[in-house]
């Protein structure tokens, strides 16, 4: 089976059989990455570029790997050193890309909706790697990949997920991946960053960390965006560490087995103490590797073969 898709854009496009499909697919690729030859020619001759406005530690470097490990070539291109720099647009960098047959084309953008202008400007596959403050679907299918790796379900889960949801494009894509899955999400944070309306994604709100953390199965620490704000929501960090900070102590009103996750990258000692993230809850790293596995099976099933119905 195949995607439907050309594109993965945000999860809302994906049915709930088109993200078992890429979680299945990725279960296989975590056995590659176990390999002492993490290699396969699965996508030999296939050209992937990769275009980050923003920067990117494990987004970036995990698509670059998981091509790699597929036999595809990766070719990259930053804002900072492309010809944008000399006034042409994304569409007509795209265009020229997509002319030196490019078979898919990954970006992270600052602006919402980016990689829907590039999905309707090129016929090569877009891949959303974060636009803004609207969607990361390839973070929340790892997130998916990985509490299904540890809890064997999804549907039932209570996930709560913490910190500043009005400018997470990561808590916008878990909602919508988690709710698809049939989890319980609980959505908890400062009322300055709650974004309004919340509820009619189907998720309880709570403005208390002890009140969402209560039989949490999954705990997902955000940390602030402030590169999206140039207002301060917020009297201190020291202050907000206190009220939302994630430590040892408030982690007992959890369930024993809960598991916390962060996208990173982690601000210690703000949203979560360095002794939870290290702690032995922690699948941080596994969200990490989780990554490579999630961004090989999307670009196996965009660019990898032909398109079927789901
Ligand atoms: N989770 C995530 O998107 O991390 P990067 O910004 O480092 O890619």
């Amino acid at each position: 089976m195949q995607l439907v898709n050309k594109d993965l854009l945000d999860m809302g496009s994906l049915s709930a059989t088109s993200i078992k499909l890429i979680l299945d697919t990725a279960m296989s690729m975590r056995e590659i990455n176990q390999r002492t030859a993490k290699k396969v020619p699965t996508l030999r001759g296939k050209t992937i570029a990769l275009f980050f406005y923003e920067p990117s530690t494990r987004t970036k470097l995990s698509f670059e790997i998981a091509a790699k490990r597929l036999s595809a070539d990766a070719v990259s291109l930053t804002a900072s050193t492309s010809s944008m720099q000399k006034g042409e647009t994304l569409i007509d960098t795209a265009r020229n890309i997509e002319a030196m047959s490019v078979d898919a084309v990954i970006i992270r953008h600052s602006a919402s909706g980016a990689p829907y202008l590039l999905a309707k400007s090129i016929k090569s596959s877009v891949i959303n790697a974060g636009d803004g403050m609207h969607a990361h679907p390839s973070q929340a299918l790892l997130d998916l990949l990985t509490v299904t790796t540890h809890k064997k379900k999804i549907e039932g889960l209570r996930i709560a997920i913490v910190g500043d949801i009005a400018h997470s494009r990561v808590a916008r894509s878990n909602i919508i991946g988690f709710k698809k899955m049939g989890a319980e999400i609980v959505i908890c944070g400062p009322r300055t960053m709650i974004p309004k309306g919340i509820e009619k994604f189907g998720c309880a709100l709570t403005y208390n960390l002890n009140h969402a953390l209560e039989d949490a199965d999954v705990v997902m620490m955000l940390r602030i965006q402030k590169e999206r704000t140039k207002i301060g929501l917020l009297p201190s960090e020291r202050e907000y560490a206190r009220e939302y900070g994630l430590t040892t102590t408030r982690l007992q009103r959890a369930k024993k087995n809960v598991l916390i996750m962060h996208p990173g990258p982690v601000n210690r000692g703000v949203e979560i103490s360095p002794d939870v993230v290290d702690g032995p809850f922690s699948v941080i790293l596994d969200q990490v590797a989780n990554g490579v596995a999630v961004r090989m099976a999307i670009l196996y099933l965009l660019a990898g073969g032909k398109r079927d119905v789901d």
